[in-house]
């Protein structure tokens, strides 16, 4: 392990290079709707976008499904227009949705190759592709695996697990969740989700440290949808800590956002597609005196169009005239047409005009006015198109410039990654401070358990509308009607923080069903289930029994919701407390009015509760309550005084899901789970079953090429049948691949390998002993010669060493050379052609003996000298023979030992450093 840097901790030399203590990598993901980002950061490096197996940035969010394998990117893409039936994509759009949600309308409208389907098991819409059903979380679990895959290619080495995923902010908890159940399937670890535009903000935002507060919109048109937010800018003190003083660092909120969640570069590539294909129509029509040709009929055609479509908006932001040509478009017809600028603004015009419209809506949200803008920043292919610009610019008044500061493609994924590095343990990033805000008013519903329970079993899914009316029915009777017993309360309101916590407290005495939900509001697109997850809460009656019981009041129930910085909801505690009162001899302050006011809070706290009830309403408050500290006073009496003793008890709670979109449950995450595994280990087979067909071709000119290239060789070790039965054995093998073969399977190709390369592998390893045979007796030779060089040496300088035990080396010496003049005789004897008498490798073995001895001979000692003086001369001589004694033995391993305490040291110092990090962010 290195020692880092500390400057290089606190990021005060490098902004965007993260520094980690651990060889880990996170990657930073943004799927977009057509495109995939991938952005990574990793010990020491810079934030950087992982280029793909075709050294893209980017990469289409689709999958192939070819005979049974899947093929990704590009790889995908390039077939789309052939086998549109065949590759999904835009997987992400499905996510978390019903089919008649306006983004999956939308997609039916663009004649999207296949057709969303409920299905009630899975809670969820399906894609039927190939007769097999997959849910949006399949097919985007296989995108993000193929993240994985590109950034393994890409040369991380280290397993990729965590990762933080970007969402539009319009992302309700269903499609969060969604993509959340996907990253699993997918084995990744979303450490957070991030909205687009925070993530771009925050990228954009890395280096800022502002003087004073700016306010910044961000215009985002993506291929989907358009997205605005409004961002504060801002800096503070940031404390000291031991390795840096005081300084100010940078932060960002947003304040507001807003959207159109159907409007982005796709709308408007349908729109042209829509225009030429009723123009090829007309061309189509005429040609074959028809009037019901209809080129949408046909979606190899279609997928054409919208290629280029696609090609004619990106031409059209900078020229404003473009020629099409497609060539047999349909029915052997060509279509050729021009389209202009002016064409296409007029059959956009109405999309054109919902361009601005959040940009007012954000302002609002965010309680900015015009005025108080200091600046906007485009993102997104979409805001090319010039009319887009001219839209945006009116909206703000004119007087601002449109910044084009960000890299459209990739600031969200290198945010989003940013985000990651800071939110995981493993990484010390730049401090920025990022907070979000809530788009929707999430609120609490809370009933009588038991209610609660019939109602279901009767009303089936309480879901949406229908369920929003029995609520409102049941409140409004609520006074008559005294067994009924309902709490409403918001818990996180429409731009709230994101990343906070709620309590609500109410006394009550029996369980309870607890139901989080979206309040109706603008914001929430049309046809988003209401219910985001439900909670029976338990172990409150018990209590409340036993309680009463010791004749002691009805528990304060308080259940404790979060809404994280993803953009979830959900209930984190559930606790039921009673106080008891009680009287203790206790010493206190003689300050009286302390204690004064002491008694008064606690009283005013106590009437609070008691106001609740009576309206029956439930208590709202922040947690971050602060607790107060007593001092110890050193002048005291004893005093009879009430206290308050807590029963504290910890409720059960059992949560599930309503409603006909749910997240994945775990019987539907295994089975996804191993279908995606069975895919897997297909795409493995085919894989192989690919380099098994490379290795047997390969081999077939293997020894095509050998029996040319080394012919002189070759004759020399093999007859003319050997060498005929090889040319015909890869002839066969040729014929066998174009035919039989062409469909064999893995297990057949290693079978005929085998049978084809073992005759072959005889032959050719006779041609190589040819060369390797004399070039190891050589070297044995030699080194033979060095032995006996050495044994001569010892007469004078290692005179200890008796002649017998020298002659015993010179024996053995004697013996090998004697082995190889053997050998070598035999050898020149034998049958060229068969297998021959000694190989190479034996060679090197026959001096194997004679090296253990003349090691011992080495180790040997000398006798002790006798006089002192001499010893220093010794000492030189037995150096410089290379032996070792005991004693330098001993030195070496001391020196290790203190590397050992110095990396120990090291390592400590790197933990200490953690240490630091987290003691400062909590
Ligand atoms: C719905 O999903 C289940 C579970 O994955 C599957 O077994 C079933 O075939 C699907 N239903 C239809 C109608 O395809
Ligand atoms: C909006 O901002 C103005 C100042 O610019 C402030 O006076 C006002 O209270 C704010 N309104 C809300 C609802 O926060
Ligand atoms: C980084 O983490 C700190 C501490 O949790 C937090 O205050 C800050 O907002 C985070 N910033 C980003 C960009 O995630
Ligand atoms: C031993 O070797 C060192 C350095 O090689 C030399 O300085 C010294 O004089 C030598 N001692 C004797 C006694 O030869």
């Amino acid at each position: 392990m290195k020692v880092l840097n500390p400057l290089l901790l606190l990021g005060a030399s490098l902004s965007s290079t993260a520094v980690s203590v651990s060889a880990k990598a996170i990657l930073g993901v943004d799927l977009g709707s057509l495109y995939m980002k991938v952005a990574l950061v990793q010990r020491n490096s810079p934030l950087e976008i992982v280029t793909n197996l075709h050294s893209k940035r980017k990469t289409e969010q689709m999958v192939l499904f070819d005979q049974g394998s899947r093929f990704y990117g590009a790889d995908a893409s390039s077939l789309m227009a052939r086998k549109p039936h065949l590759t999904p994509s835009q997987m992400t759009i499905l996510l978390g949705r019903a089919h008649d949600h306006p983004s999956v309308q939308v997609l039916k409208e663009r004649h999207y190759h296949f057709q969303p389907a409920y299905n009630s098991t899975r809670s969820g819409v399906c894609l039927t592709i190939d007769n097999v059903e997959f849910t949006p979380e399949e097919l985007v679990a296989m995108v993000l695996t193929h993240a994985k895959d590109i950034t393994a290619a890409y040369g991380v080495t280290t397993p990729l697990k965590d990762c933080v995923l970007t969402v539009p902010s319009f992302y309700t908890q269903h499609e969060r969740r969604a993509l959340l159940d996907a990253a699993e399937l997918a084995e990744l670890n979303v450490l957070a989700l991030v909205n687009e535009n925070t993530a771009a903000a925050l990228h954009f935002g890395i280096d800022r440290i502002d003087d004073k507060p700016l306010n910044y919109l961000f215009y985002n048109m993506g291929a989907g949808a358009l997205q605005v937010s409004v961002v504060r800018y801002l800096s503070y003190p940031h404390k000291a800590t031991k390795y840096a003083k005081e300084k100010n660092v940078g932060a960002f909120e947003v304040l507001g956002s807003s959207w159109d969640a159907t409007l982005g570069g796709a709308s408007f590539d349908a729109r042209l597609v829509e225009f030429m294909a009723d123009e090829f129509n007309v061309i189509w029509n005429e040609k074959r005196k028809t009037t019901d040709k209809d080129v949408r009929a046909f979606p190899r055609a279609m997928a054409k169009l919208m290629i280029q479509a696609n090609k004619v908006k990106h031409v059209l932001s900078a020229n404003t005239d473009i020629p099409v040509f497609i060539d047999a478009l349909q029915d052997d017809i060509n279509y050729q047409t021009h389209i202009s600028r002016a064409k296409f603004e007029e059959i956009c015009h109405d999309l054109l005009e919902r361009a601005a419209k959040p940009i007012e809506a954000a302002l609002k949200m965010a309680n900015v006015t015009l005025d108080q803008l200091d600046a906007v920043e485009m993102i997104g292919g979409a805001m090319r198109v010039p009319k887009v610009q001219e839209a945006v610019k009116e909206a703000l008044g004119g007087n601002l410039v449109l910044g084009m500061h960000l890299n459209s493609d990739e600031s969200m994924a290198l945010g989003a990654a940013f985000h990651g590095a800071n939110v995981s343990t493993s990484f010390k990033v730049r401090h920025v401070g990022l907070a979000d805000v809530n788009p929707f008013p999430i609120a609490v519903d809370l009933t009588d358990l038991s209610v609660g329970k019939e109602e279901k079993k009767s009303g089936g899914g309480l879901f949406g509308k229908k369920k929003d009316d029995d609520k409102k029915k049941k409140k409004k009777g609520g006074d008559d009607d005294d067994d009924e017993w309902a709490k409403h309360a918001t818990i996180f309101k429409l731009g709230s923080k994101l990343g906070v916590k709620k309590t609500i407290a109410f006394s009550y005495d029996k369980d309870v069903h607890v139901e989080v939900n979206y309040e109706e509001n603008d914001n929430l697109p049309i046809g988003t289930g209401l219910s985001i997850e439900q909670y029976d809460v338990s172990g409150i009656a018990e209590f409340a029994k036993e309680m009463a019981d010791k004749e002691l009041g009805t528990p304060k129930v308080s259940l404790q919701f979060e809404l994280d910085g993803s953009g979830i909801t959900k209930l984190i505690k559930a606790e039921a407390v009673v106080e008891e009162t009680v009287m203790v001899e206790e010493e206190v302050e003689v300050d009286d009015e302390e204690e004064k006011k002491e008694e008064t809070e606690e009283k005013a706290e106590e009437k609070k509760d008691d106001d609740a009830e009576k309206e029956a309403e439930t208590e709202t408050k922040e947690d971050d309550k602060k607790e107060e500290k007593k001092e110890e006073k050193k002048k005291t009496k004893t005093v009879q005084k009430e206290k308050k003793k807590k029963h504290v008890r910890a409720l059960s709670v059992n949560s599930y899901h309503v409603g006909t979109i749910r997240p994945y449950s775990p019987e539907i995450m295994e089975e996804s789970k191993a279908k995606l595994d069975a895919l897997a280990q297909k795409d493995k087979e085919r894989i192989m079953l690919e380099e098994a067909k490379n290795n047997y071709e390969g081999y077939i000119y293997y020894i095509r090429n050998k029996l040319i290239d080394d012919e002189e060789d070759v004759n020399k070790v093999s007859s003319e049948e050997q060498r005929e039965a090889l040319r015909k054995s890869g002839e066969e093998a040729e014929d066998w691949m174009f035919d039989e073969g062409f469909t064999a399977d893995l297990k057949t190709y290693e079978a005929k390998y085998e049978e084809l390369s073992a005759p072959a592998e005889k032959v050719f390893f006779r041609v190589a002993e040819l060369s390797a045979r004399p070039k190891a007796i050589k070297a044995l030779t030699s080194k033979l010669d060095k032995v006996e060089a050495l044994m001569k040496k010892w007469e004078t300088t290692m005179t200890h060493i008796t002649e017998e035990e020298r002659k015993e080396v010179l024996d053995k010496v004697e013996e090998a050379r004697k082995w190889v003049e053997e050998k070598v005789a035999e050898q020149e004897k034998a049958d060229q052609t068969a297998d021959p008498v000694f190989t190479s490798a034996e060679v090197p073995g026959q001096t194997k003996k004679i090296e253990s001895i003349v090691g011992r001979l080495t180790k040997k000692p000398k006798p002790k000298p006798e006089k002192k003086t001499e010893t220093d001369a010794d000492k030189n001589e037995t150096t410089s023979e290379g032996e070792s004694t005991e004693s330098e033995d001993l030195d070496a391993k001391d020196a290790e030992s203190t590397d050992e305490a110095e990396e120990k040291k090291e390592e400590g110092k790197e933990e200490e450093a953690e240490e630091k990090k987290d003691g400062d962010e909590l």
